[in-house]
Parts: structure tokens; C-alpha cells; sequence
């Protein structure tokens, strides 16, 4: 029987006060769907960021609200669609869904394809949730954009936050010399993660004592990704993820003769049940520094917009605990 669930949604953009939780009937899946019954859902700036009204994915939604954030899901498949091939009701899953436009993860249950869902095996609902988004940020970033080869050196900027925290455990695991910047209080976080050198990036002089790198991971934009230019080796390249100072930093790039790419995250299986493999040997961990109830779903969003977060932060559904977190 399909039945009510609960969604965090927005009928308007602004503060987080707007978040509202809304009820809303189970959607039935069609032709390749499933029906997943969240039990986590990660939070991520991208969220916040459409909710008050910034960026592309608000600019494409403005005539379309009630919006439903979230683009991270885990939970447990509860109702499979004609044609489903690899997924069987019970199995715990992960995934990246509707992203960048539809969202939707913050709810009780969502209807997906198939192809944006990887089984769980092994690893937590709440690690699940809180790995693919800013995962994929990070493999992306380093192996696809950045093109990351063994014993290079690559500077992270914001190594503490969601993305960063797992860049500096991909590009260690994967053999590369790793700079992070953070405050002081993250730097013992950070070496514990794999991080070779750690920058207090309220230093007036922390480009210098970054020296020069192959690669950085821009995770901050603006004045700190122009900055960053600086350590950048001849012949090496900054990736900056940040959407909307992109081209400022491209700019400033051309300028100076550096090659800089922006990049938009996209969904990817095969990345995503790689990154699951790491965290199922112990290779990679996810740090989560908070879990909220849907229903607290505005506090989630201050605490990211207030920019220190370490590590990340998941949304738990009502019903979670029917399954092992
Ligand atoms: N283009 C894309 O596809 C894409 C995908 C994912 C994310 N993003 C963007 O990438 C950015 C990072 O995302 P995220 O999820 O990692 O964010 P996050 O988790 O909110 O980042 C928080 C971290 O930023 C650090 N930080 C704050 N100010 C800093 C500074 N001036 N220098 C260095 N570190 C600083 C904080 O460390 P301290 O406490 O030590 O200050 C904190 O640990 C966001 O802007 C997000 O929107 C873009």
C-alpha cells in the first residue's frame, strides 16, 4: 500500500526558516524505478545556497517551487518498478539523485532510476549518505579535472570541510604529497587524515608556506583561489570548485599564464561503488560532525552556511532506527 511521508520543502526562497516540513503521498515508481525509503540524507552547501535563492539550480527552479532539497540519499529500496534489474526490495542503497535540478532527498521516501542508486554493502546508511555529493566533488576534482598522478603535490583549499576531507584521503591514499589550508584547531584532524603539510590560512603569508604545488583543489573561490594562483608550480593547473567565482578565477588565471578549470559534479556509479570499496577496507572514512532530525533540517543549513563545518553533516529521517544506521 503506498502511503503518507513527510518532505522538508520550500515555497519560497530565503533564510532557513523557509524550510518547512510538508506531507506528501508515497509516488509509485514507473518503468526503471525504485522507491527508496530514506533513512539519511546528506547536507551539503549547494542546498543552503538554492534555498536562499543563489546559483543556477535556484535561478532554474524560481517558477517551480515547493522545492524539495537534497541531493544525497541512503535508505532501504521498498517498491521496484517494472523492468528493475539490479536492485530487489530490502537492499540498502546510496546515491546522487536529481542532481542538479530536481533534489528531493530531504524526505521520507523518493522515486529514482535504477542507474542513480549503488547497494550498500558493508558500509553504514549514514556514511552512505553522507559520501556521494561531496565524493565525487573530490574524486572528480583531483582524478578527472586535475588529472592527479602519483607522487605529485596538491593543495587543498578548505581540506577540513565535506569535499576537502575526503580529497586529502583520496589523493594520500593515492600517493600524492598533500597540502591542506585549515585553522589551527583542524590541524591535528588533518594529519590524522593523511595531510603531509597543514596552512593556517589566517596567516597573512600562507601561500608562501605552502611553497610551490602541481595541483590545487580549490574548494573556497574567491580571494582564496586567486591567492592560491601563487603556488602553482610552471606547467601545473588549479581546479576551482566553487561555481560562482569560477570565472574570476579563470580570469586572473589567463592572466598570470596558469591553466584553470571549473567543474560541475556529475553522478557516477562506477566512482561512487570505487569510493564505497575505500570505505568498506577502512581507507577512507567519513567524519560527521553532526546529525539533525528532518525536522531540524534549518539548523543543518545555519550550521553550513556558517562555513566551519568538519567533516559532514546528515538529516535523519522519522523511522530510521527500523534499520541498522
Ligand atoms: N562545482 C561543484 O560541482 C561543487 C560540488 C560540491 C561542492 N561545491 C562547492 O565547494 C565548496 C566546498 O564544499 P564543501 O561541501 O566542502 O563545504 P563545507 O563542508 O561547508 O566546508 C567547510 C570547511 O571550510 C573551511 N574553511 C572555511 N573558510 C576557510 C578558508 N578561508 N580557508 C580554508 N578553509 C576554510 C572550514 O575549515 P575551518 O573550520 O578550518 O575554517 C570547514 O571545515 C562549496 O562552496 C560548495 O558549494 C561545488
Amino acid at each position: 500500500m503506498d502511503c503518507a511521508m513527510t518532505q522538508l520543502q520550500i515555497t519560497a526562497f530565503g533564510d532557513p526558516s523557509v524550510l518547512k516540513l510538508t506531507p506528501s503521498l508515497d509516488k509509485v515508481p514507473a518503468q526503471g524505478e525504485v522507491r527508496v525509503r530514506i533513512c539519511f540524507a546528506g547536507v551539503n552547501p549547494i542546498d543552503a545556497k538554492t534555498r536562499a535563492g543563489l546559483g543556477w539550480a535556484a535561478a532554474q527552479n524560481k517558477d517551480k517551487l515547493p522545492w524539495t532539497p537534497g541531493y544525497d540519499v541512503a535508505g532501504v529500496i521498498d517498491k521496484v518498478g517494472p523492468g528493475v534489474t539490479s536492485l530487489k526490495e530490502g537492499e540498502p542503497v546510496c546515491g546522487m539523485v536529481g542532481f542538479p535540478l530536481v533534489g528531493g532527498a530531504y524526505a521520507e521516501s523518493i522515486v529514482v532510476n535504477e542507474r542513480e542508486l549503488v547497494k550498500l554493502d558493508g558500509v553504514s546508511l549514514k556514511q552512505g549518505a553522507a559520501l556521494p555529493l561531496a565524493g565525487l566533488t573530490a574524486w572528480q576534482g583531483l582524478f578527472e579535472h586535475g588529472g592527479l598522478k602519483r607522487g605529485q603535490r596538491v593543495l587543498i583549499l578548505a581540506g577540513a570541510g565535506g569535499v576537502g576531507h575526503l580529497a586529502v584521503q583520496f589523493a594520500s591514499a593515492y600517493g600524492a604529497e598533500v597540502v591542506v589550508t585549515a585553522s589551527k584547531e583542524n590541524h591535528g584532524f588533518l594529519h590524522g587524515i593523511g595531510a603531509d603539510l597543514m596552512v593556517d590560512y589566517h596567516d597573512a603569508d600562507w601561500a608562501a608556506q605552502v611553497g610551490l604545488v602541481d595541483l590545487v583543489l580549490d574548494l573556497m573561490g574567491g580571494e582564496s583561489g586567486k591567492a592560491a594562483l601563487a603556488c602553482v608550480k610552471p606547467g601545473g593547473q588549479l581546479v576551482t570548485v566553487p561555481t560562482i567565482t569560477a570565472q574570476l578565477i579563470k580570469d586572473a588565471g589567463s592572466a598570470l599564464g596558469i591553466q584553470v578549470s571549473g567543474m560541475l559534479v556529475h553522478p557516477d556509479s562506477k566512482q561512487l561503488a570505487q569510493m564505497l570499496i575505500l570505505l568498506r577496507q577502512g581507507d577512507a572514512h567519513i567524519t560527521l560532525a553532526g546529525e539533525f532530525a528532518l525536522a531540524e533540517g534549518a539548523l543543518a543549513h545555519r550550521a553550513i552556511e556558517a562555513g566551519h563545518v568538519r567533516g559532514k553533516l546528515v538529516l535523519r529521517m522519522p523511522g530510521a532506527e527500523r534499520y541498522p544506521a
